[in-house]
């Protein structure tokens, strides 16, 4: 079966979904270096049906993010599927996305994310009711069980897969590690074997040579890339070139990381607006575009104090400067 995505690469990469980070500026600029296939961050059903202003404002995005997924959750089918008509007729994305992975606390209390996974009757009735409300393609993203004693992603697979999802994306931990230890790649192998639909591997993705690890692992149909893309959207860059049989291209020195910073800092003004709010919530994407440059803590120190853009670009400007005079 094919994978939901228009005009993506063979093996499409994939930026993960991330609540706070994978937000219309950033989708753009990874879309930009080379991801086949974005996806929001997870948006709450509940506050969908109930028109929750800031949460409709995460389901929008700009023509240039296609192929993208809207990603919804909840423990609620009928708000699920309520959700997932809204988000069609409105939006239109490319395929809607549940989220069955979510291990946050407030979250799972409520048997949203993976506190469905204690549930699975409840979670093949949510991926029906999401399909009945839609004609886009629902995919699905989960981790490999609620604690180690439930964990079991192959069967966990197959029910979502019976329940009709297009694609399965595992992020293979369980919920109780949070983001401890390492993703189970072997378990991403497991599920490649037992399904008909593709397979996405997610975890633990840090480098471009990473995707290529993972599709020789696991034989996944794509690759999903979290943290391993914060301040580092080349990756994406770099991993479609490892793919496609090409030469590495250089490392992104200084100058091209604060050039993308600051490309990155304006899509942030002109989407999330020009406020104090928007460079404060910018902030750690800063920090992450200086990882591994020389000073980087010092200079960390200071972008974490910005208040507008302008100073961010003072700053950049500041440490280029005596770079300049040596070359
Ligand atoms: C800050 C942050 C926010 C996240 N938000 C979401 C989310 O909204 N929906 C989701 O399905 N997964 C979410 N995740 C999980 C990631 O999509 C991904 O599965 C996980 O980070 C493992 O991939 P990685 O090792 O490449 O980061 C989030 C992860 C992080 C670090």
């Amino acid at each position: 079966m094919q994978l939901p995505y228009p005009h993506a690469h063979p093996f499409p990469l994939i930026l993960a979904p991330m609540a706070g980070v994978s937000e219309a500026p950033f989708r753009q600029i990874c879309r930009g270096m080379g991801a086949d296939v974005v996806i929001s961050e997870f948006l709450s059903s509940e506050a969908i049906r109930r028109r929750i202003r800031t949460t409709l404002e995460g389901a929008e995005f700009e023509e240039c993010e296609r192929p993208i997924g809207i990603q919804i959750y909840g423990s609620d089918a009928n708000a699920m599927a309520e959700a997932a008509g809204l988000i069609t007729e409105h939006y239109r994305p490319e395929f809607i996305d549940i989220n069955f992975g979510c291990p946050v606390k407030k979250v799972v209390l409520r048997n949203g994310g993976s506190g469905c996974l204690r549930d699975m009757d409840l979670v093949e009735r949510i991926i029906k009711a999401v399909i009945g409300a839609t004609d886009l393609p629902v995919t699905v993203k989960t981790r490999s069980g609620w604690n180690d004693e439930s964990r079991d992603p192959v069967s966990i697979a197959l029910r979502m897969q019976d329940a009709g999802a297009r694609a399965f994306t595992l992020h293979a931990r369980t919920r109780t590690q949070m983001f401890s230890g390492n993703a189970n790649w072997d378990e991403i192998a497991r599920v490649v074997e037992a399904l008909e639909i593709p397979v996405i591997g997610n975890g633990d993705i840090a480098s471009a040579d990473d995707v290529v690890r993972m599709r020789a692992h696991t034989g996944c149909a794509g690759a999903m890339v979290g943290r391993g893309a914060f301040g580092n959207p080349w990756l994406f860059r770099d991993a479609q070139a490892l793919l496609a049989g090409d030469d590495r291209p250089p490392a992104a020195d200084a100058t091209e990381r604060f050039r993308v910073a600051l490309a990155h800092a304006r899509l942030a003004i002109r989407l999330q607006g020009d406020s104090r709010r928007t460079v404060i919530e910018f902030r750690k994407h800063l920090g992450w575009y200086t990882r591994g440059l020389h000073g980087a803590s010092d200079l960390r120190q200071r972008l974490f104090q910005v208040e507008t853009i302008a100073e961010a670009e003072a700053i950049f400007m500041n440490y280029l400067a005596p770079l300049a005079q040596v070359a």
